[in-house]
């Protein structure tokens, strides 16, 4: 019987998803002859026990999915709640699903799982893994916020997105002379933000990782409108917030989520500048979409190297991108910690040169 191995795919989607699955299952099967199961919806399809929760992949399967968004598999947005139980106000994490996915692995005769995620899929692959099951992670969010790796893929397609929304938001602020601000994903991690910033020409860039004063921001556009210059574009995380502030949440569906600093700021740069300014959140259309080539190229390295791993018999690992090569880290090195921006990340140089205000203390920049 030939060797078998599953993918599944965790969390909230990214651009490159179905790539990777795809190069997992190309990869299995011309390069090693094995069969490839997907599950469906994150882990749902096996621990829910459900009939079509499990589908055999093929080459038939996965062709013409490279450049799809989304993932064909399905996925679910949350740490799995059928891996804890809440006990006298303490989590616990409990074993039913762990035992659960072990005799469907062991009864399957799979050899080695590979989980496409972000922090929570590594963090639950981590828990299966010390439990016994084959994982091998591969790094996957728009965020870029995950340790071990210097890019997880989405994160460039990500960014041409909110590089695109700039370009067009530029030509709009022009023409009414107004303040556009751009509200961008990335959670507690600025790299969007910042990135898409560089490339969009921002004038103002607010990170989470650099709490802003709202006087600061106001000065620099102050000087861009002194200079002549009468329209500014602002590009500001998510999870922003002015110093001695915090982020701004909205609820949606009984869960908090990150959201409403962008129109927040746009209200109080007309109260206290006095310019014009509009707020839009990008939201998911950085999520969506086809990925770049980038991101294509990325995703492929990173399913091959999966695969490879699963071959050599290398577990409790994660695939990721270090200078040029493909390596792979120890899964207890990657969960538990974020990789966020630098207040002094290279990058962030390079934009204080060029003029661009992070409105944190003392900046007097010109936008
Ligand atoms: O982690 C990816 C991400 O898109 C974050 O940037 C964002 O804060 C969050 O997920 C949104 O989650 P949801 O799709 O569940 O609203």
């Amino acid at each position: 019987m030939p060797a078998r191995i599953a993918v599944f795919t965790g969390g909230g989607d990214a651009p490159g998803l179905n790539a990777v699955i795809r190069a997992v299952t190309r990869t299995a099967i011309l390069n090693y002859g094995w069969e490839v199961y997907g599950i469906r919806d994150g882990l749902e399809g096996v621990l829910l026990d459900r009939p079509d929760g499990v589908v055999r992949l093929n080459l038939h399967t996965v062709s013409e999915i490279l450049p799809r968004g989304g993932t064909i598999l399905g996925t679910v947005n949350r740490a799995d709640p059928r891996l804890y139980t809440v006990q006298g106000g303490r989590t616990v994490v409990t074993d039913w699903a762990k035992e659960r996915l072990r005799s469907w692995v062991k009864g399957q005769g799979i050899k080695g799982v590979v989980a496409i995620g972000g922090d929570g899929t590594m963090n639950i692959g981590y828990q299966l893994f010390e439990a016994g099951i084959p994982l091998v992670g591969v790094p996957k969010t728009i965020d870029n916020d995950l340790m071990g790796t210097d890019l997880t893929f989405g994160f460039d397609s990500a960014i041409d997105v909110a590089t695109d929304a700039l370009d067009r938001l530029r030509t709009t602020a022009r023409s009414h002379k107004r303040v556009m601000v751009l509200e961008v994903m990335g959670r507690n991690a600025g790299w969007i933000a910042l990135h898409a910033g560089v490339a969009g020409g921002a004038h103002v860039i607010l990170l989470p990782e650099i709490s802003f004063r709202l006087e600061a921001v106001c000065h620099a556009l102050r000087q861009r409108w002194q200079r002549g210059s009468q329209y500014a574009l602002v590009v500001v995380a998510e999870g922003a917030y002015p110093v001695g502030g915090a982020p701004i949440y909205h609820e949606i569906g009984g869960k908090k989520r990150l959201g409403g600093v962008g129109e927040w700021l746009a209200q109080c740069i007309y109260e206290v500048c006095g310019y014009e300014a509009r707020a839009v959140v990008l939201g998911h259309l950085q999520r969506g979409g086809s990925p770049s080539a980038f991101d294509r190229i990325l995703a492929t390295q990173y399913g091959v190297a999966a695969v490879r791993c699963v071959a050599s018999g290398t577990f409790g690992v994660m695939v990721g991108l270090h200078g040029k090569g493909i390596q792979h880290v120890p899964l207890s090195d990657v969960v538990g910690r974020q990789k966020i921006v630098a207040p002094d990340d290279p990058l962030v140089d390079i934009a204080r040169d060029l003029g661009v205000a992070f409105g944190d203390e003392g900046e007097d920049n010109p936008a």
